[in-house]
């Protein structure tokens, strides 16, 4: 069945409304549009979990830095709804800017201070308070049971976990594995500003989390030989500039010095290619 398509609030509320009175909980994937296979896999996971499936489509200005990409951020409306029919969504959220922001800035703001300020956050400064006031915002739209995040996005889902509980909202965050094309480059909606020589190039970025992968498998113990594991491998490739290559402990993120003590740890690393700011993740092996 094709969902419906939701243009404003008091529309979204009706259906939810609906929903419930059904008994039906609400799974809720909120994007960006220009939708791929990553986004399909959350809706199909809140597909199986939940009785009824939002998805929002929403470009947020207040989390793009005044030189990145907001203006020309792919929009990509008709080929959004076919894939959220595919995967199952019953509803698409698509509000208009003044939607979401009526009276321009916000008094209000939601800060998830320390694990937004560093790696993303320390590049992107402002990013994270507009993605965590966006997702509340959004919540308290849709009032959802359950909602989907990218592990791709690996910070982001951490700040918005925390925020959800330090404000008690009654929202489960799930985290959903990363999706990657065949040769291993996690889907991202920024690929598509490659052009096909920066394409083959991108490969780098999970090259390298693979070689960090084998060497701590291997009994690598050393965070910072993992570092420069990562960080040599990204600098290898011309087309590449390395912005950051990270091993922190997976739930706080703090830079780890010692593998293998037991805190479970992620590798993170971010770099340029071409047009495009690439970003990926993987836990490394206990
Ligand atoms: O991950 C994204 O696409 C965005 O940051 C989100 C969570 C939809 C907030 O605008």
């Amino acid at each position: 069945m094709s969902p419906i398509v939701a243009v404003t609030i008091a529309e979204v509320s009706k259906s939810v409304a609906q929903a419930k009175r059904r008994g039906q909980s609400v799974g809720y994937v909120p994007t960006m549009g220009a939708l791929h296979r990553g986004h399909a896999r959350l809706v199909e996971q809140a597909r199986g979990e939940c009785g009824f499936v939002v998805v929002s489509i929403f470009v947020n200005p207040t989390q793009f830095g005044p030189n990145e990409d907001y203006s020309r951020y792919p929009r990509t409306f008709e080929s959004d709804r076919e894939i959220c029919q595919e995967s199952g969504a019953d509803l698409i959220f698509v509000p208009e800017r003044e939607t979401i922001y009526p009276a321009g800035p916000l008094s209000t703001y939601v800060e998830v201070p320390g694990l937004s300020d560093i790696l993303e956050g320390s590049i992107r400064p402002g990013h994270f308070r507009g993605v965590a006031t966006v997702v509340l915002k959004l919540f308290g739209v849709v009032i959802p049971d359950t909602a989907y995040f990218g592990q791709k996005d690996y910070q982001q889902q951490l700040i918005l976990r925390r925020m959800v509980t330090d404000l008690n909202v009654p929202v489960e965050i799930v985290t959903v594995p990363t999706v990657r094309e065949s040769d291993g480059l996690a889907m991202s909606s920024r690929n598509r500003y490659l052009n096909p020589e920066e394409r083959v190039a991108a490969r780098v970025l999970s090259q390298a989390l693979a070689e960090a992968e084998t060497a701590v498998s291997a009994g690598e113990r050393s965070a910072d030989r993992v570092r420069q594991i990562l960080a040599r491998r990204i600098e290898s490739e011309p087309l590449a500039s390395l912005e950051y290559a990270e091993v922190a402990d997976a739930a706080t993120l703090e830079p780890l010095r010692d593998l293998g003590t037991g805190r479970r740890a992620v590798a993170l690393l971010a770099a340029r290619v071409g047009p495009a700011r690439l970003i990926d993740n993987a836990i490394l092996p206990n």
